[in-house]
């Protein structure tokens, strides 16, 4: 039987060249499932707000949703590593905050690890959550939190410059001791030259094959998001062709009288 993942297996994962396979998940049938699948790590992310909550961004999401979010995970009682996503304005005020918070997302809502968005200018925010023994994974490039200061979903790092400074920004989330740290949105050589630089494991997110992992939203692969469409996604299902299928199907019998049957009645 599959034995519990904690981020000591996942940084061993790197050293072994065994690819990291990420999904999010948001609540408890997902979970089960994609476990039982073998997934190595679940991410509650804040895109919940997006896919789950129908928000245009991420910005809304508040802690009490990624409390709420967790435990639902959390309850399905996985293999796989949980990290909850510490959502906007979480982190970012002061590091008390930031420690609470994160200590938050460990006792109440049951998750293993926090990720957080930011590069060098995060790296005492970082230490301070290590420091009370809380996993942290950073998260760099196109960061969605920053959908304003980016003017948009748009690939980072495709200047020389701005290459530089996120793969500054990773080896200082990496000296801060975060054990991994997710590459979002980035040229693929970029992500290699980083995952080629850092001890510890890169999750890419459109950035290219070269990452020690993987990671996508559960949505997007199976088909879920109509409105947005990234050119990273794979959508290996279309899920929701089966449930317009199911519940046409249901809204045309119970109108035609022919569900229930009397094997769906009791007497
Ligand atoms: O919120 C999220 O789902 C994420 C991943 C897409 C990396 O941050």
């Amino acid at each position: 039987m599959k034995s519990k993942k904690s981020v000591i297996d996942i940084q061993k994962m790197k050293a072994d060249r065994d690819k990291i396979t990420v999904l999010t998940s948001y609540d408890y049938p997902f979970t089960r499932i994609m476990d039982q699948c073998g997934i190595d790590m679940i991410l509650v992310g804040d895109s919940a707000g997006v896919v789950v909550a129908g928000h245009e961004t991420t910005l809304p999401v508040t802690l009490d949703e990624m409390l709420y979010h967790t435990r639902a995970v959390v309850r399905a009682r996985p293999k796989a590593l949980v990290v909850a996503d510490m959502p906007f304005l979480s982190y970012q005020v002061d590091l008390r905050e930031a420690r609470l918070n994160a200590g938050r997302l460990v006792k109440e809502g049951g998750a293993e690890a926090v990720k957080l968005e930011g590069g060098a200018h995060l790296v005492d925010t970082i230490r301070a959550i290590v420091a009370m023994d809380i996993p942290v994974m950073a998260h760099i490039g196109l960061t969605p939190q920053s959908i304003h200061r980016m003017g948009g979903y748009r690939v980072q790092g495709k200047e020389e410059a701005q290459a530089n400074q996120l793969l500054r920004d990773a080896l200082a989330v990496e000296e801060a001791g975060a054990f991994a740290v997710v590459l979002e949105g980035i040229p693929q050589q970029l992500a290699q030259r980083i995952t080629g630089e850092l001890a510890i494991p890169t999750i890419g997110i459109g950035a290219g094959p070269h990452c020690d992992g993987q990671v996508l939203v559960i949505h997007d692969i199976l088909g879920l998001c109509e409105k947005y469409a990234p050119k990273f996604v794979k959508k290996y299902a279309d899920v929701t062709s089966v449930v317009t299928d199911a519940v046409t199907r249901y809204i045309a019998e119970v109108k035609g009288g022919e569900f229930p049957t009397q094997g769906h009645s009791f007497n």
